[in-house]
């Protein structure tokens, strides 16, 4: 009965860690494709192509339900996955939905029209191909109206956390909230439209400043899949067991990986 997980990198374990925290009687089978991280520079035909591998390799593991906990490939080839590529017995579920259904004020799966909400001015932060993508003012159009988006994106954020450079992905999150404020003085909300910027989060939260609202993925996810579960159960897979696999070196991710979530963690060669 086995989810699996994936992301580029370790990123997407900010949402495992929610994953389990919320159904902790479910395993789950982490995939990070650190070998080929990051995809937020690569094209969409390449992430495409990468993704489909990588769940390919979890369905090996008895997951026929995938959390793509990566904003990049969510925004880059999902809905091509869906659309193209995924067999009828198999599902594969992104990021992004369940964060524009809270910024919007709506429960899962209501497809009423577009309405006004709360907040008017949005600051996204995510990957070069997420912003390039335009799929989070896509869907956020299909439920919002007069919802003003600025995007930056976040060049060098998820290369230097994959380097495990601490520092350098903190400077370069200042200067990206910088650029962007002087674009949007006064964002009300902030996205954290990237699974590894949770992993840098109270760097953007003191550069933002206490009057914006931090969103970020992993709680907003781990609800969205336990509701899907419930109503799905048979998506469960086989699998029987929790893993960490990575196409990257297993020493130094699990390294890294220990060193941003401030638990162990240990990965094996996928
Ligand atoms: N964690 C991925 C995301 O959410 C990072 C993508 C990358 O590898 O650049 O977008």
């Amino acid at each position: 009965m086995a989810v699996g997980v994936f992301d580029s990198g370790i990123g997407g374990l900010t949402v495992l860690d929610a994953l389990t925290k919320r159904l902790p009687e479910v395993p789950f089978v982490y995939l990070g494709d650190n070998a080929n991280a990051p995809y937020g520079v690569r094209t969409a035909d390449d992430i495409f192509k990468l993704t489909c591998a990588a769940v390919e390799r979890l369905w090996e593991e008895g997951c026929d339900l995938v959390i793509i906990a990566c904003n990049t490939a969510s925004a880059a080839a999902l809905k091509r996955m869906q659309e193209t590529w995924l067999p009828a017995n198999k599902r594969v579920l992104g990021v992004f939905v369940p964060l524009i259904e809270a910024l919007t004020e709506r429960q899962w799966g209501d497809n009423s029209p577009p309405r006004e909400v709360d907040v008017k001015h949005v600051a996204l932060f995510a990957t070069p191909a997420t912003v390039a993508s335009r799929a989070f003012q896509r869907e956020l159009a299909f439920r919002a109206i007069g919802v003003d988006v600025e995007a930056q994106p976040c060049g060098g954020v998820v290369d230097a956390i994959e380097q495990g450079d601490e520092i350098l992905a903190e400077a370069l999150v200042r200067s990206h909230v910088e650029a962007l404020k002087r674009r949007m003085p006064q964002p009300q909300a902030a996205i954290l439209g990237c699974t590894h910027y949770p992993l840098v989060e109270a760097t953007f939260a003191a550069a933002l400043g206490p009057d914006v609202k931090v969103f970020s993925q992993a709680n907003l996810v781990a609800e969205a899949l336990a509701d899907y579960l419930a109503r799905r159960p048979e998506m469960l897979g086989s699998g029987q067991v929790s893993k960490f696999l990575t196409s990257g070196d297993p020493q130094s991710v699990s390294s890294k990986a220990t060193q941003f979530l401030r638990h162990g963690v240990s990965f094996q060669s996928a």
